[in-house]
């Protein structure tokens, strides 16, 4: 194994091949509780750190970053709480494509959200397409639910028998290569239906910290863990 320690962070990106990484930006709502406030405070603080966390994965070089900024299953949240995510979120694509170089893609149902937050992310697609570093966010997204729009989509493409490389370029990630690494902050272990298809062979990194907690250091620190280790693929 190659020693990393004191190598610039970006260079530890390129010699390590980390191309994707994504992030579980769990905990916004036990950081806010713990601050006496309401789960909507830390949502806002939360996505705050999201745009300093995506900034900086793209000055390291990582070409392609995933979000997981509302889940599926997250829908079955009090009224109050959706609709405050959901106008940050309103309020964020309004800005977004003043963010230079990135490339947005929203993976998931987004018009399964209202009319007019499909369109809003469509918008944005569509205005920043082409850019070099891409970030996808995984918006009412389901890794179960991506593998069954996929395979409805051969379905009506009138296919008999499919393949792995059918299901995996009919994913809302098509085009973007499997995920190196998946961080989950908010002290919890587990997948919580995320990049259920792309994850088979991603390395993954659990932090204590809450999300709005999470800081560029923590990044760094993620990624060198990442470098040192032997990936295999099922080989020797
Ligand atoms: C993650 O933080 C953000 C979303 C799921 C939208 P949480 O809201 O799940 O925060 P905790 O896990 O309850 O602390
Ligand atoms: C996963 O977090 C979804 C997002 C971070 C958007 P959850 O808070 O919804 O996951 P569980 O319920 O703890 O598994
Ligand atoms: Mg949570």
């Amino acid at each position: 194994m190659i020693d990393l320690t004191g190598i610039p962070i970006g260079e530890v990106v390129k010699k390590s091949g980390l191309r994707h990484i994504a992030f579980i930006m769990d905990g916004n709502g036990r950081w806010a509780t713990a601050k006496g406030q309401p789960r909507e405070f830390g949502h806002r603080a939360g996505a705050a750190n999201f745009k300093t966390i995506v900034r900086y994965c793209k000055k390291i070089g990582i070409e392609c970053c995933t979000v997981y900024a509302f889940s599926t299953e997250n829908i079955k949240r009090p009224k109050r709480e959706v609709e405050a995510i959901m106008t940050l979120l309103i309020n964020y694509i309004a800005e977004a494509g003043d963010e230079r170089d990135i490339e947005f893609k929203f993976i998931g149902d987004a018009f399964g959200l209202g009319e007019n937050i499909g369109k809003k992310c469509a918008g944005l697609e569509k205005e920043t397409e082409g850019r070099p570093y891409r970030l996808n966010i995984a918006l009412n997204y389901g890794g179960r639910a991506e593998i069954v729009q996929a395979v409805n989509r051969l379905i009506l493409e009138k296919k008999q028998s499919i393949t792995e490389e059918d299901i995996s370029s009919h994913l809302y990630t098509a085009g973007c290569p499997e995920p190196d690494l998946i961080v989950r902050t908010g002290n919890e272990q587990r997948i919580s239906n995320f990049l259920t298809w792309q994850s088979t062979y991603s390395e993954f990194h659990f932090s204590p910290k809450m999300w709005p907690d999470y800081t560029t250091d923590d990044v760094d620190f993620a990624v060198r863990d990442f470098a040192g280790r032997g990936r295999r693929w099922g080989g020797v």
